[in-house]
């Protein structure tokens, strides 16, 4: 899986971005080091402009930070114990720098932070500050007060204000590809997610700020965008008109931006998938033919214990509908093993699904019993030993239905929208509408645009095809 496809929820950390070479070197350096979703990705960006403003200059090396920000991942135990291991790091840079007379702040933004809050300072003194995911619009101001001798903040609140509207404007760097968190926090409370506790209750962008937003990455030069939200496709943001706008609606005022291409949004419920949604799938072109959309599992007594509110048939009655609309659409999906009581006969249901539906990619994870959530205290948890095994079968189906998909576009030719070069000197990288990964040889000039490539091979994670022509 290439860094990308970080899909809502890979616990991969991803590599700190790369700052452009610093032309004032009195400017401050921040390091921020991104776990888990999507979401937090954005969050990311976010922050480092806010930083900008206040005069610093990102860095990818750690060691060379004032400020070092680690913007954490609650979703899983190992997520949450990664950044243990980096604040011990962190704490001897900290201490190494501290010998030459240097300062180093260390913060712990997201979502550990949000669920641990003091017990991150408790077990990691050399924390200065603790910030949670909806305060980040104060992270100046709270920098400001450590400056000044104050020490071990922690600001978990969930204010107020939106702390969207109280960010600076975005000036990001330029790409062709941008996210835009649309939709915050969740109520399904599903029994084994922290994400209710660590996000809170579900707040959606009004649609105007988010056309201003998309309109300003379209003037640097972005052509796509992926519209972030843990339950996207509940998005109930005001209009222009004041009434609630639901995610269809959202993605037509986007879609009448021009030089905006490519619209797609993550990560979405069954429950949620509107009529109006569906359709638009058929309608509207600028909306990619991809739809990411967790079913969890195959049994219906573990999605009742899961509180998911859908069976099985309910998740296949949909796809129906949903390819009805749009027959080429490519699916993929979370799927969890190992969820208390599930027996072997719960995981066959499981192994069934993902064949019926023919996912052209997914997510698998081992369950991992979270603090303060409903299933942690369940009956019938399952051994590691056989959460193990079952992870591997799945992961051999939907490795195989992966292949299938990608072969099946070999031969055709697909607009692709190239984002960077290569690891190969003269080959350019970007994405299908189904956002597969295409290689092809072609001038850098061709970077940020949509150009048909002919697809002549699939290998394990990517395609390579031919320029055929462009757009
Ligand atoms: N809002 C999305 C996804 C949020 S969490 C949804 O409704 O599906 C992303 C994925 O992480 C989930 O889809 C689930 O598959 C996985 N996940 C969440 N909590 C988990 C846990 N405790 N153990 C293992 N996987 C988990
Ligand atoms: Fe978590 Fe369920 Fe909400 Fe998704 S819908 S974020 S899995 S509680
Ligand atoms: Fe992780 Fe928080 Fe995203 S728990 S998956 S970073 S919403």
């Amino acid at each position: 899986m290439d860094d990308f496809e970080t899909s809502l929820l890979d616990e991969t950390p991803l590599q700190s971005r790369h700052s452009e070479p610093d032309a004032t070197p009195a400017a401050k350096r921040v390091f921020i080091k991104t776990f888990g979703c999507q979401m937090n990705v954005y969050d990311s960006e976010r922050m480092s402009e806010a930083l900008q403003a206040e005069g610093y200059v990102e860095t990818s090396d750690a060691s060379e930070a004032d400020l070092a920000i680690l913007n954490t991942c609650h979703i899983r135990e190992k997520a949450a114990e990664k950044v243990y291991s980096d604040l011990g790091r962190l704490r001897d840079i900290k201490r190494d720098r501290a010998k030459g007379g240097k300062d180093t702040l260390i913060t712990v933004a997201g979502c550990v932070a949000q669920a641990e809050g003091e017990e991150i300072v408790r077990r990691a003194p050399a924390v200065d500050l603790v910030l949670g995911s909806q305060s980040y619009h104060r992270l100046p101001e709270l920098l400001a007060r450590l400056r000044n001798g104050e020490s071990a903040l922690v600001e978990t609140a969930f204010p107020d204000e939106d702390k969207f509207q109280a960010l600076p404007d975005r000036e990001p760097a330029k790409a062709a590809s941008a996210f835009l968190t649309v939709q915050e926090g969740c109520d399904k409370f599903c029994t084994f997610c922290v994400v209710p506790y660590t996000r809170g209750m579900e707040y959606s962008r009004p649609v105007s700020s988010l056309v201003e937003e998309a309109r300003r990455l379209v003037a640097r030069g972005v052509r796509e965008v992926t519209l972030l939200g843990q339950n996207v496709n509940g998005y109930h943001g005001d209009g222009p008109d004041g009434r609630a706008t639901t995610l269809a609606g959202l993605v037509r005022h986007l879609a009448a931006i021009d030089g905006l291409d490519r619209i797609r949004y993550m990560t979405s419920h069954p429950r949620d998938m509107s009529d109006d949604l569906i359709a638009a799938h058929r309608d509207e072109e600028k909306l990619m033919p991809y739809l990411h959309l967790p079913f969890q599992a195959g049994s219906d007594r573990v999605l009742a214990a899961m509180n998911r509110k859908h069976t099985g048939a309910d998740y296949m009655r949909l796809i129906e509908r949903i390819r009805e609309a749009r027959p080429d659409i490519a699916l993929s999906t979370d799927i969890i093993v190992g969820f208390p009581g599930e027996t072997d006969e719960d995981f066959e249901a499981t192994l069934t699904l993902v064949k019926e539906v023919g996912f052209a990619h997914a997510y698998s994870f081992k369950y991992s019993p979270r603090p303060g959530t409903p299933a942690s205290k369940m009956e019938g948890q399952v051994a590691e030993g056989v959460k193990r095994e079952r992870l591997e079968r799945l992961q051999a189906v939907i490795d195989e239905g992966h292949s299938r998909f990608n072969r099946a576009t070999v031969g055709r030719t697909l607009p692709v929208l190239f984002e960077k070069t290569g690891r190969r000197d003269g080959q350019l990288v970007g994405r299908s509408p189904y956002l597969q990964l295409v290689h092809a040889d072609a001038q850098p000039d061709l970077i940020g645009r949509i150009i048909d490539v002919e697809i002549q091979a699939a290998g394990a994670n990517s395609l390579s095809g031919v320029i055929r022509g462009s757009k």
